[in-house]
């Protein structure tokens, strides 16, 4: 789709919400590891485990029929070697059913990338700001903006390192996220593999989103480069107030209150 068509994708964590953007025509469903934020509650992606992203991916891939969907690569199941990488790509693979893979990392992860591809396992780079490496960062801080060399971490000319290798490592396409527009447009321009982008700008071949962001689930998250789709934690939480007046009225479930009592002699019971 490199250069014909802008490529849609979105995060997506069970079956309800897969079916759903599955049927609404998203060419990407990717099971992120931002399910340790957004749906486990954590302050940040390093806490969940391949388990979990394995049982999240099955139901993802219970709800899709024709979106490609990805299985993130949580913490540390592809950081120690190629080897322990490789198997963590195949459970996820073999157990939570998905087509491919993600991985955050450039330079430091291109024989993690090498061995996978090798066993036809197509995988996604992450390149600029890895939410994975948050204590190096300092936090979840826009990256590619310093002039420093390439041994420097979230410069511009390591971000660009980063991306080359992961597409010279085999990946079939590398999310950008959280890097300047400008940067985002010139590797975009530099690689023959698609970037989809996140708080990088519209010089991406494509975007990705949270989806719990997008929809306003979290009316607290208002971040810049999330626009929102609509406002779904205002409306929950709207109807979940009509409801509980409603109950508490007694508007709901309404019609006449009915009791049923045995009858002691046939065995059927009377409605009085
Ligand atoms: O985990 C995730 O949701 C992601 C996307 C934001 C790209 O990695």
């Amino acid at each position: 789709m490199k250069g014909v068509e802008p490529i849609s994708a979105l995060t997506a964590y069970d079956y309800t919400m897969a079916r759903l953007l599955d049927s609404a025509g998203v060419e990407i469903l990717l099971v992120g590891d931002s399910l340790s934020t957004v749906i486990q509650g954590n302050p940040n992606t390093l806490p969940v485990t391949l388990d979990q992203m394995i049982y999240h991916c099955r139901c993802v891939v219970r709800g899709t029929s024709r979106a490609l969907v990805v299985g993130d690569m949580p913490f540390m199941s592809y950081q120690v070697s190629p080897q322990q990488a490789l198997e963590s790509a195949g459970r996820l693979l073999k157990e939570g059913g998905v087509a491919a893979v993600k991985l955050e990392g450039g330079i430091s992860v291109a024989p993690m990338i090498e061995a996978i591809t090798r066993c036809d396992i197509p995988v996604i780079g992450h390149v600029g700001l890895t939410p994975q490496s948050f204590h190096r960062m300092g936090g979840h801080k826009k990256q590619g903006r310093s002039n420093g060399d390439i041994g420097e971490p979230g410069s511009r000319a390591r971000v660009i390192e980063d991306a080359r290798q992961v597409q010279a490592a085999g990946a079939f396409a590398v999310v950008l996220e959280g890097i300047p527009d400008l940067l985002a447009q010139e590797i975009t321009g530099l690689l023959d593999i698609p970037t989809i982008g996140i708080g990088a700008g519209a010089g991406c071949d494509g975007q990705i989103l949270v989806i719990n962001d997008m929809l306003g689930m979290d009316e607290s998250f208002n971040p810049s480069f999330v626009k929102r789709f609509a406002e779904i934690g205002a409306t929950t939480r709207a109807a979940v107030v009509e409801y509980v007046g409603a109950v508490k009225n007694g508007e709901f479930p309404g019609g006449a209150v009915s009791q049923l009592i045995p009858n002691k002699t046939d065995k059927k019971r009377a409605r009085i």
